[in-house]
């Protein structure tokens, strides 16, 4: 996989600058990655290959966002939902491989831009080799005092509240916790 940027994209990018307030930026920004199958198909192209450009702008904004929007803390994507595992089995092998592809290549700009890298989600559930690459980035990065570059991965929001619960039920039963300390600071201390 090769990551460029097209002269083109760079004009857009200035413009696109030009438009922002940049003393009124906010600490964290979201992105759901979505229209790679939709950018594919008006190309006749394969849905892979929309996912390979995805990558592409992903790769620019980490970039931008670590390197002239300083302000922004967090930048975290939307990559995979628990949803996406109806899929076809290829597309979905070819997204796990696009990942790790992806967390390779992305490792040099996490380094020179001391980049954080974490995942929300139930990455146990993920294949054990996107596991332990996204293991190891996080480790490598862990230190690192820039940006926080965190992705969604077998991510919904409701398995996170499940899994804060699940996890509140744990501690009361082990006597760790007392229901009655249970309020909505304690219940957010339990989110991913
Ligand atoms: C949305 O496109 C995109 C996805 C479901 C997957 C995005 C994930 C990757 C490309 C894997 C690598 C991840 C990172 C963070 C680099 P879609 O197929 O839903 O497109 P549509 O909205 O046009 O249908």
């Amino acid at each position: 996989m090769r990551i460029s940027s097209k002269k083109t994209n760079k004009k857009r990018i200035e413009e696109l600058m030009a438009l922002l307030d940049m003393h009124n930026l906010p600490r964290h920004v979201a992105i759901i990655m979505d229209g790679n199958g939709r950018w594919a198909r008006k190309r006749k192209l394969p849905r892979v290959a929309g996912h390979r450009v995805g990558i592409k702008s992903v790769h620019q904004i980490v970039q931008l966002i670590s390197e002239r929007l300083r302000p922004i803390e967090v930048l975290t994507l939307y990559a995979f939902s628990t949803e996406n595992w109806h899929r076809p089995a290829e597309e979905i092998s070819a997204l796990m491989r696009l990942l790790i592809e992806y967390l390779r290549i992305e490792m040099a700009i996490m380094e020179r831009n001391k980049i954080r890298f974490r995942t929300i989600g139930r990455i146990e559930q993920l294949p054990r080799v996107v596991q332990e690459e996204i293991a190891k980035t996080v480790q490598r990065t862990r230190n690192n005092p820039g940006m926080l570059l965190n992705i969604a991965l077998n991510y919904s929001s409701q398995v996170e509240i499940v899994d804060a619960v699940r996890k509140i039920v744990r501690d009361v039963q082990s006597g760790e916790l007392v229901p009655e300390r249970i309020d909505e600071k304690l219940f957010e201390s339990y989110l991913y």
